[in-house]
């Protein structure tokens, strides 16, 4: 079969590539990241095309959203039904079919047994936002425990909760107060004693347990590392709330959706949390995401929160086509495609010392890379390196935590997508990390 990608027609980025950048560079906020300088124009499953025609092989899936690819038939045939009936009516205000079909959707897929509700938002900081906002409701408690290596968004609970990078912090204080930060377990560099005992120093010196309304935690950690924690350590958060109370809250944001080859991350761990939250992937790129508590911890009274657009009628079409996607395929592709890989990454890894771990949950995959394998030093600039150098060999990659290059890309990845991006990866990191 000949393939049309990867294709570069124009060194990146080409002509018209660069009238978008000048123009965007011109009157955009300066606080936009920009990670290189693709400009797109269109996508096809794990395919994006730039404005001057280049394609590229995508592992990064506009940060692990584009669940479905760019343009799923499918997915787009909803969108444009849904459109074409009405664009809104407030889903808080009123009732509409996709609206109850989503919650219904969610509440009952959620991992543990039991009626489950959902809340509908706009994006995955607006579920968090909401979720803290209920979880002192219910509680009638202050504290809350987040991780180091955290993101949970950028607004002022979400922010307060992160601790990935300062720099989504610095400046903007005063944050919320009574946030405690604790260990995340990432058996690369830490221990699940570790972190343990850095849970009971605080209970002993900092907060009581009884006063910590919720423990906020991703399944895996995403912007942080990629990091995947053991069973061991999620189970004993989920001892911790059952002993005092404390709402166990799970930020699928990143995870969910069938990115790690389940529905929800939590299924693979069997640890059941109390809230859990999606957005990113749930949509398909259209801006949905969601709060789904169980029943008896979604206690706050009518009128107590709401959300203008959250849920809008093209966005739920959007999201429910996107499970039925998910559901019946795609979170069984990611699990393969999650193998393949994984194996590919691990046999690179056994010929180059700067990748110093390859781990992963179907496509959440994080490839660490390090100056040392013994001192694990991170190699943040060869990061920053590599991903540049991918990008002008088409294959588009995205960074987190120090020197982690996260792999997320669409579920509807193929064997040809895996293994002609490994081929480059391995090129690039040839020509970045020749000594090894
Ligand atoms: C785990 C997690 N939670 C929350 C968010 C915030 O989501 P949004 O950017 O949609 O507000 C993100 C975004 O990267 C995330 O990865």
């Amino acid at each position: 079969m000949t393939r049309d990608y990867p294709r570069l027609l124009v060194a990146p980025p080409g002509p018209k590539a660069r009238a978008v950048i000048a123009k965007d560079k011109a009157f955009s906020s300066p606080s936009y990241i920009k990670e290189y300088p693709l400009a797109a124009a269109g996508g096809r499953g794990a395919m994006v095309e730039d404005a001057d025609g280049n394609r590229y092989i995508d592992w990064m899936a506009g940060i692990a959203v584009s669940a479905t690819g760019y343009n799923h038939p499918a997915v787009v045939k909803a969108v444009q039904d849904a459109a074409g009936k009405f664009l809104h009516v407030c889903g808080t205000d009123f009732y509409y079919q996709g609206f109850s079909d989503l919650c219904e959707r969610l509440a009952t897929s959620a991992p543990g047994r039991g009626k489950w509700r959902a809340f509908l938002t706009n994006s995955g900081t607006e579920a968090v936002e909401g979720a803290v906002k209920l979880a002192r409701r219910h509680t009638r408690r202050p504290a809350l425990i987040a991780f180091q290596g955290a993101f949970h968004g950028r607004s002022y609970a979400a922010m307060s909760l992160s601790s990935s990078k300062v720099k989504y912090r610095a400046g903007f204080g005063p944050l919320l107060p009574e946030v405690y930060h604790l260990p995340f377990h990432n058996p690369y560099r830490n221990t699940v004693e570790d972190c343990v005992k850095a849970a009971r120093e605080l209970f002993e010196t900092r907060v009581a347990p009884d006063d910590v309304a919720a423990v906020i935690l991703e399944p895996l950690q995403g912007e942080g590392g990629y990091a995947i924690p053991s069973k061991e350590f999620l189970s004993f958060w989920r001892r911790i709330c059952d002993e005092h109370g404390i709402l166990l809250i799970f930020d699928e944001v990143q995870t969910g959706a069938g990115r790690t080859g389940k529905l929800w991350a939590a299924e693979h761990f069997g640890v059941i949390p109390d809230v859990f939250l999606t957005a990113k992937g749930l949509g398909s790129g259209l801006p949905i995401g969601a709060i789904v508590a169980k029943e008896a911890v979604m206690t706050w009274p009518r009128g107590s929160h709401g959300s203008t657009y959250g849920g809008n009628p093209v966005a739920c079409a959007a999201a429910l086509a996107t499970l039925d996607l998910v559901e019946s395929e795609l979170a069984a592709n990611a699990a393969k495609m999650g193998v393949r890989l994984l194996r590919g990454l691990k046999k690179l890894q056994l010929k180059r010392a700067c990748i110093g771990d390859v781990r992963g949950l179907g496509l959440f995959i994080g490839v660490e890379l390090v100056k040392d394998r013994k001192t694990k030093e991170p190699a943040a600039e060869l990061m920053g390196k590599l991903e540049q150098l991918a990008f002008t060999k088409g294959l588009l990659l995205l960074g987190c935590g120090k020197s982690t290059i996260r792999v997320a890309p669409p579920l509807v990845l193929n064997d040809y997508d895996a293994d002609k991006g490994l081929e480059i990866f391995d090129a690039c990191l040839t020509r970045l990390a020749p000594r090894y």
